[in-house]
């Protein structure tokens, strides 16, 4: 089982083709102690990339990240960490739900602290916000990055229009161009990785970084029978995951796609994380975990991507159908 490391797009960066990331988890599932267990599996399986937002549990998963890697000490030329800005930490004008440069100046200072970290590797725009300018926006990522205080920059679910503006604004003046963009990508959820940004990949050299490969759960059959207590579905707060999770036409496609994990000898989980591999514009599929032994399952799907052959593509495509957005 070799993990790989994939250029970000056409940046330098390498990133490990398996991440791990804090959403949900780090704050209201995993303490700084289990964190600490999650994390050095998925360093030791060769993961070197660690996903974060400044919104995830208030920045209290940033503080449970920040504590990790300074218990870890790891070297720091050895692991990608990121963080994302949009939503804010206060209902102020200034502070939430703006991409506005009063904003984005604050908020890469308090999320460094949080970190603990003189800088982050990848920072993103969460997501996009079309009442500030774009041109203010890549301004400011710009001038973040030249403060040395992060040195790279993306978006997070971006249009393709907003993202090759941003673009064509930093071509024109000559500043730092967005390199990664951060979309859900997944069987049940497609069609802007795979039509949208399609012609993106050649124009600009974007990179992804894709999140929900699980579908939140959804992919590893668990819901099948309803919502087992303790997983994410059941999180008090986490409602509006739970219709889609529970939904009885998509459990049906899991079942299917269970015959076909079977015959590969894997889980499902490691099925739905093995197509998310195969398609060669993701530069990194971001994994979650709640227990060390999901890392273990999980950073096993490197050893199935080679199993998906064109046909078992097709065997995978005929058992979702058209049943994805
Ligand atoms: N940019 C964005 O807007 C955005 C949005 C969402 C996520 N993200 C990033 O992407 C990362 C991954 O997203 P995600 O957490 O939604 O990924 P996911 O893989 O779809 O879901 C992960 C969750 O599924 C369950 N799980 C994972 N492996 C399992 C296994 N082998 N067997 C059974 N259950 C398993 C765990 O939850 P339980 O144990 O609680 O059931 C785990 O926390 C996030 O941490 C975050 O960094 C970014």
């Amino acid at each position: 089982m070799t993990m790989n490391y994939r250029h970000l797009g056409r940046a330098g960066l390498k990133v490990s083709e398996l991440s791990f990331g804090s959403w949900v988890t780090y704050g209201n599932q995993v303490d700084t102690r289990a964190a600490r267990e999650l994390m050095a599996a998925a360093f030791d399986a060769g993961v070197n990339f660690f996903d974060n937002a400044e919104i995830y549990a208030k920045g209290a998963s940033e503080q449970i990240m920040g504590a990790v890697l300074k218990e870890l000490a790891w070297p720091r030329i050895k692991y990608v960490v990121s963080t994302k800005f949009y939503w804010g930490m206060r209902t102020n004008p200034n502070d939430s739900n703006t991409l506005n440069r009063k904003y984005l100046l604050h908020a890469i200072d308090g999320s460094l602290k949080r970190l603990q970290l003189d800088y982050v590797d990848l920072v993103y725009c969460h997501r996009a916000d079309p009442t500030t300018p774009i041109e203010e926006t890549v301004w400011a990522m710009h001038d973040i990055i030249s403060a040395g205080r992060a040195l790279y920059w993306g978006t997070s679910e971006w249009s393709a229009e907003q993202i090759r503006a941003a673009w064509d604004i930093a071509d024109r003046r000559n500043l730092r161009k967005p390199v990664v963009e951060q979309p859900q990508y997944n069987l049940f959820h497609r069609k802007r990785v795979e039509q949208e940004f399609k012609p993106l990949y050649a124009d600009l050299g974007l990179g992804l970084t894709t999140w929900s490969p699980l579908a939140s759960g959804l992919l590893t059959g668990k819901y099948r029978q309803g919502v087992p207590a303790g997983s994410r579905g059941a999180l008090e707060g986490y409602g509006f995951l739970r219709d889609g999770l529970t939904d009885k036409a998509k459990n049906a496609i899991v079942g299917r796609l269970e015959g076909i994990a079977r015959d590969l000898d894997c889980s499902l989980a490691q099925l739905a994380l093995a197509w998310c591999l195969k398609n060669p514009n993701v530069s990194s599929v971001i994994t979650g975990a709640t227990r060390v032994e999901q890392v273990a399952e999980n950073m096993k799907a490197l050893a199935v991507a080679p199993k998906l052959t064109a046909e078992v593509m097709q065997r995978v495509d005929a058992a979702v159908g058209s049943s994805y957005d």
